[in-house]
């Protein structure tokens, strides 16, 4: 076969510059060479797993391989709008929420459009705006939070999107629904604000609201929400956004025909069944998110107080989180480095069954023991 030369030897497909900005996202860890037993505390999976009734669901599935899923998710959205009381017109799915952020993203940013994030916000906003070609704008945090005046200070004439994660992973911390109003009553009209209420389900505060009743009350205002936290599904990608009926139609217009697959489906659909389930899970968070906070303060080491199913921890600078990282990974409890966002001397620790829970805390204590490696 003869090439044609174009453009001269070495040239080749290039993406555009800006996919070179962006540093791919990177999962914690999840094993740890050497250790008898491993308890992955990385990622925010809820250590009961998911509903039996999802699980029966797969298998179910299993027989119906061959199958496209349908493309409008109708019985998941049925049971979304049933569970929540909302209009399924309004919903989207997708392979996670993830996903629909990406898509929103792609839908509303172009060349030179500003999207706002906060300064320790979920690493996904920077790469979704980035890979839509526009341009990140980072808006301070005080004591670990967001904050409403910060954001508003950073919009500008090219700001098109603000995405807020509320509660904001990986620092736990939330924006009571008052501030959330404020922030969306005072954005101009044509801005598009994404709350992404992921650990939604953990929180137990009157003064939160995942927003789903703010989309209903502005027309800029969208949430997003994910399987993979306390309904235990993160293996099968699963997330869904609740939206204006124009941002449907926008993002129903560019993501994949069949982009939620029938598996992921089938298991959202049943796992939503379950709410004794994911009571349960709440009940677990809301035994030993208290605890181990307690218990890792009385070590005297600093805990960002967290309304979701992880805790940040801060450690006497970089050196000495790397030096517990290795000290616990040794135990195998393994857990999230958070220098990507800024806080190298910090881990995140994911609430875990009472066994890990438990052993994270006695490791803890080894640690910064006299003689323990956190005063070597
Ligand atoms: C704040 C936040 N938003 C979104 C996601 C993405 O979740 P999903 O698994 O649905 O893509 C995560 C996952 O860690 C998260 O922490």
């Amino acid at each position: 076969m003869t090439r044609i030369a174009m453009s001269g030897a070495g040239a080749r497909p290039r993406p555009r510059a800006a996919i070179f900005g962006i540093n791919p996202y990177v999962p914690g860890q999840s094993a740890a060479p050497g250790a008898p037993k491993l308890f992955k505390l990385s990622a925010n999976e809820t250590p009961l797993g998911p509903s039996p009734r999802a699980r029966e669901a797969v298998r179910a599935f299993a027989d119906r391989l061959q199958d496209y899923p349908d493309g409008a998710a109708t019985v998941l959205r049925e049971a979304l709008g049933a569970r929540h009381g909302l209009d399924p017109a309004r919903i989207v799915c997708g392979t996670g929420s993830d996903e629909i952020l990406h898509l929103l993203a792609a839908a509303y940013l172009g060349p030179g459009d500003e999207g706002i994030f906060t300064q320790y916000g979920f690493l996904v906003y920077k790469i979704a705006i980035l890979a839509a070609g526009g341009v990140p704008v980072v808006a301070a945090e005080k004591n670990l939070t967001a904050d409403t005046d910060c954001i508003l200070a950073k919009v500008g004439p090219r700001t098109k999107m603000v995405f807020l994660a509320n509660p904001n992973n990986p620092t736990g911390t939330y924006l009571p629904v008052a501030e959330v109003k404020r922030l969306a009553h005072n954005l101009p009209a044509a801005v598009l604000l994404v709350l992404d209420a992921a650990y939604a389900e953990y929180v137990n505060r009157p003064d939160y609201s995942s927003g789903l009743e703010l989309v209903l009350a502005c027309d800029n205002v969208v949430t997003t929400r994910t399987f993979s936290k306390i309904y235990g599904l993160a293996g099968i990608r699963l997330g869904w956004c609740y939206a204006p009926p124009d941002v449907c139609d926008a993002i129903n217009r560019i993501r994949g025909p069949f982009n939620t697959n029938g598996a992921a489906i089938a298991a959202g659909a049943a796992a939503l069944d379950d709410t004794g389930h994911i009571g349960k899970a709440a009940t677990h968070n809301e035994t030993w998110l208290p605890w181990l906070t307690q218990e890792i303060s009385a070590l005297g080491i600093k805990v960002t107080p967290s309304v979701c199913n992880f805790l940040l921890l801060h450690f006497d600078g970089e050196t000495q989180a790397r030096a517990a990282d290795r000290f616990l990974l040794d135990r195998g409890l393994i857990l999230r480095a958070v220098g990507a966002y800024g806080l190298p001397h910090c881990l995140r620790l994911t609430v875990g069954t009472e066994e890990a829970n438990r052993l994270v805390v006695e490791a803890l204590k080894d640690f910064v023991k006299p003689e323990g490696p956190a005063r070597a």
